[in-house]
């Protein structure tokens, strides 16, 4: 169906796609769905036997569609190199990165595991920032090109509880907004996702305690990919995915600071 979506959005068609977090969750449906709009892929997580088992399945549907494998940790100097060099190959080019891959550990932050507050700046900020300058320069040079960055509600308000995953995701804010500006009308656009709580594997993995957390408002890994997708196809600096995150991030827009902070602080030592 998105496919169908795509094909009818006005905006310049992909050829390849690099998607980073492609084995589950938001970063796997966006492959699922630009596989089914004909884009080639190149899919890259740490999970290689998944990544195999979703490019055989799309190879499987897609008839001529090329789809390649990186296997690698993002964290990990070399594993990081690998795909930096992937997204700058000038043979069967990029033209499209989603930086999606993603991590956030729950829990008060001085008594986070040092090792897996690097690993959360590693995949959310230095991998990111590295794959976008990357893919930046490259289609700099090309003229052409698209960047997602796939960031969070989280990065409209500093979370306790989740304080370095929401830096991170501020970051990553920043960083779609100045670099959408900075590519205006040289055909090359940045587009940021703000999803909010979408179900994935992602708060079992980072040992999120979902108890007290709203029911309601969450989304589908497919709708966040589908919104995305079709907002990256228009050229929108931002996109926040679903309707219930768009009226919350309007609010958080029209409330002062320190009364957010507040509300946010309560919240989280009621948790
Ligand atoms: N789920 C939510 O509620 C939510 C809300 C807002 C924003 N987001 C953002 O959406 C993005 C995707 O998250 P998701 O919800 O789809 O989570 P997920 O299901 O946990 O998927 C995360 C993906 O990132 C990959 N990844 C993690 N660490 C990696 C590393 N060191 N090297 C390479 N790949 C790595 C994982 O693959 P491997 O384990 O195979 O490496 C996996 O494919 C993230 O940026 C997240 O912050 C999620």
């Amino acid at each position: 169906m998105l496919g169908n979506k795509l094909r009818r959005s006005r905006e310049p068609w992909w050829e390849r796609a690099l998607v980073t977090g492609a084995s589950t969750g938001i970063g796997r449906a966006m492959a699922v769905q630009l596989a089914a709009a004909g884009v080639d892929l190149v899919l890259v997580a740490r999970s290689g036997d998944r990544l195999e088992e979703l490019a055989a399945e799309l190879r499987a549907a897609g008839g001529q569609l090329d789809v390649e494998v990186v296997e690698a940790d993002l964290c990990d100097p070399e594993g990081l190199a690998a795909v930096e060099k992937r997204v700058e190959a000038e043979e069967a080019p990029v033209d499209l990165v989603v930086n999606n891959a993603g991590l956030g550990y729950e829990g008060p932050f001085y008594d986070q595991d040092g090792a897996e507050v690097a690993e959360t700046i590693g995949v959310n900020v230095v991998a990111l920032t590295r794959l976008t300058h990357a893919a930046l320069r490259t289609m700099a040079d090309r003229g052409r090109g698209q960047v997602i960055l796939v960031s969070s509600m989280a990065s409209l308000q500093g979370m306790p509880m989740t304080a370095v995953y929401s830096a991170t995701k501020a970051f990553i804010t920043s960083l779609g907004e100045a670099l959408y500006e900075e590519h205006k009308g040289t055909g090359v656009t940045v587009t940021t996702v703000l999803p909010g709580l979408t179900r994935t594997e992602f708060h079992q993995r980072g040992r999120w305690n979902l108890d007290g957390w709203p029911s309601v408002g969450w989304q589908s890994a497919e709708a966040v990919a589908s919104e995305a997708l079709r907002a990256a196809s228009r050229a929108r600096p931002e996109v926040v995915t679903g309707r219930h995150n768009k009226v919350l991030a309007l609010l958080s827009s029209k409330s002062p600071r320190g009364l957010r902070r507040s509300i946010i602080g309560w919240a989280a030592r009621r948790n």
